[in-house]
C-alpha cells in the first residue's frame, strides 16, 4: 500500500470532501488525525477505523490550535509526513457592495487563508524539527482561477491559497518538503448543495460536461496520490481536479422550446 507507515492529518474532517480523505488514506495504509472544529464529529469519523485514526478538535484559523494538532499526530502515531489542509467555508452572496461584505471578507479569510497559512507553518515547523520530508497538500478550488460570482472572498482566498502553495514549494524544498495544492471543480457535498438554496444547483449541474458532479471519494483519490512517493515530481503545482471544467466554455445544450421562444423574440429579417 502507497502509504504504508505514514502519518497524515486532515483538517475539516468530519465535511465531505475531508472524511472521504480520511477513509481513502486509510485504505493506503496511513494512520490519520482527523480534525474539525467538533470533537463529538471528529470522534465519530475516528470510531469507524479501529485505531487507525484518532479525532482531534482545532479550529485551523487559531495557530495555538494547528500547533496541538501537529504535536497530536505525532503524540499518537510516534511521527508526522503529511498534512491536508483542506478546511475551507464559503459565504455565498458575498459581494463587494454588500452590507456585510468586509465581515463576511473577514470569516472567509480567517479559514481559507490564515488557516492554510497555520498548516503549512505547523506542520513545516514539526519536519524541519523531526529531520525528515513530507508533503503539505492544500485544497484550493478552480474558483482560484475563475471570478465566479456571488463568492469574492472565496475566490481571492483561494488564488491566495495557490500562491502560498508555491512559495512555500520553493522555501521548503530544501527541506524535502513538498508543497502541492488541488483545485476540484464541483464536488457533491453539503457546501456545494447550499446553490440549491438560491436556484443554481441545477446551472451548475449542466456546466457539468459529462452531466455529473464530482464525488468526494474521486478527489480524496487525487490527495493519496500526492502524499505518496509515486507523485515526487509534482512540487508546487495546483492539480486540476475538475473534470475539464477549466478547458471549455460550458456546452451548449440545443432545445426546441427555447429556440421558439428565441425565434419569436428575435426574429429573422
Ligand atoms: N464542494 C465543492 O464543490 C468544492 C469545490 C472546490 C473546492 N472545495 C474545497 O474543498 C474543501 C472541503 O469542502 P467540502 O465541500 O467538503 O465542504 P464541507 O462544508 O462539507 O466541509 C468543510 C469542513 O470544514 C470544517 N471547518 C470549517 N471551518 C473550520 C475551522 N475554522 N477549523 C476547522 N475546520 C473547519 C467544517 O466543519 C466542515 O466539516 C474546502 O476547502 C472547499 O473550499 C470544495
Amino acid at each position: 500500500m502507497a502509504l504504508e507507515g505514514k502519518v497524515a492529518i486532515v483538517t475539516g474532517a468530519s465535511g465531505g470532501i475531508g472524511a472521504e480523505m480520511v477513509r481513502v488514506l486509510v485504505g493506503q495504509g496511513a494512520k490519520v488525525v482527523a480534525a474539525d472544529l467538533n470533537q463529538a464529529a471528529v470522534d465519530a469519523v475516528a470510531a469507524k477505523y479501529d485505531g487507525s485514526v484518532v479525532g482531534c478538535a482545532a479550529d485551523v484559523s487559531k495557530y495555538d490550535d494547528v500547533a496541538a494538532m501537529v504535536d497530536s499526530a505525532v503524540s499518537a502515531f510516534g511521527t508526522f509526513d503529511c498534512i491536508v489542509n483542506n478546511a475551507g467555508i464559503n459565504i455565498l452572496g458575498a459581494m463587494l457592495l454588500g452590507d456585510d461584505f468586509l465581515s463576511q471578507w473577514e470569516k472567509v479569510t480567517a479559514v481559507n487563508q490564515t488557516g492554510v497559512v497555520n498548516g503549512i507553518v505547523a506542520a513545516a515547523k514539526k519536519l524541519v524539527e523531526l529531520g525528515k520530508p513530507g508533503v503539505i497538500i492544500n485544497i484550493s478550488s478552480v474558483y482560484g482561477s475563475l471570478a465566479a460570482p456571488m463568492t469574492w472572498p472565496y475566490n481571492v482566498s483561494k488564488a491566495a491559497v495557490n500562491m502560498m502553495t508555491k512559495s512555500s514549494a520553493l522555501e521548503l524544498a530544501p527541506y524535502g518538503i513538498r508543497v502541492v495544492a488541488i483545485a476540484p471543480g464541483r464536488v457533491d457535498t453539503p457546501m456545494l448543495r447550499e446553490g440549491k438554496k438560491i436556484g443554481v444547483w441545477e446551472h451548475m449541474r449542466k456546466e457539468q460536461v459529462r452531466d455529473t458532479f464530482t464525488q468526494p471519494s474521486e478527489i480524496a483519490e487525487v490527495v493519496a496520490f500526492l502524499a505518496s512517493d509515486a507523485s515526487n515530481a509534482i512540487n508546487g503545482s495546483t492539480v486540476a481536479a475538475e473534470d475539464g471544467y477549466m478547458a471549455f466554455k460550458f456546452p451548449l445544450v440545443p432545445s426546441e422550446e427555447q429556440a421558439k421562444i428565441e425565434m419569436e423574440k428575435y426574429p429573422d429579417d
